[in-house]
């Protein structure tokens, strides 16, 4: 199974998460993990790919302008050939959203419109939806906002407890897709 990590991070903790992930679908010998920062692309197909994590940190309840301009430049390039009507489900290719946030003004609620997003181009592009994560990250150079938030004190978040939870999330979704695979 081919799967793909890409990711943004402007400060450094959604590249946590997202090296967490792709660590962790590199200790599964079926799984050929692929991890790329958005900046990195240059040719990127989406359908290559069997297990899609998105990942972004979340930027005024939406992603990085780096990641909008790929993703909506790749969703122009896939509308009517291969983005139908109805979005019909490829069978076998999945999908997880994931982002970092400080949630500090409504909580989780302003991270939920990024990760839905993701989610929503990979509805369009024929993926079922195996999740969405929302980890806290630190607001760097924010302190007020790192101690006063919705989410309490979010200091040196995500820290290991968080990243030990997203190796768990990815190894039970492995668990259930390899399963999956052999039809168990
Ligand atoms: C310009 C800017 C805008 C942000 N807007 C939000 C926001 O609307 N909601 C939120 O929960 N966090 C917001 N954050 C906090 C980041 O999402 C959070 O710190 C994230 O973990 C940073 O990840 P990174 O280190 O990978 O860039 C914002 C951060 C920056 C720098």
């Amino acid at each position: 199974m081919k799967a793909l990590v890409l990711y943004d991070s402007l400060g450094g903790n959604t590249s946590k998460v997202a090296q967490r992930i792709h660590r962790t679908l590199q200790e599964a010998d079926w799984v050929d993990s692929h991890l790329i920062k958005v900046e990195k692309v240059t040719e990127l197909d989406f359908y290559e790919y069997d297990l899609l994590f998105l990942g972004s940190p979340v930027i005024a309840w939406g992603p990085t302008n780096a990641m909008r301009d790929l993703v909506m430049g790749r969703l122009r390039a896939y509308h009517g050939d291969r983005i139908r009507p109805s979005a019909p489900l490829r069978p076998g290719k999945f999908g997880v959203s994931f982002c970092t946030y400080s949630g500090t003004h409504i909580g989780v609620a302003e991270a939920i419109p990024l990760t839905k997003w993701f989610s929503s181009f990979l509805g369009h592009i024929g993926c079922q939806i195996l999740d969405e994560w929302h980890i806290p990250g630190e607001f760097h150079g924010q302190e007020e906002a790192n101690v006063a938030g919705r989410l309490g004190d979010i200091r040196g978040r995500p820290n290991e407890a968080d990243l030990a939870e997203v190796e768990n999330r990815v190894k039970g979704l492995l668990a259930g897709l390899d399963a999956w695979l052999k039809k168990t």
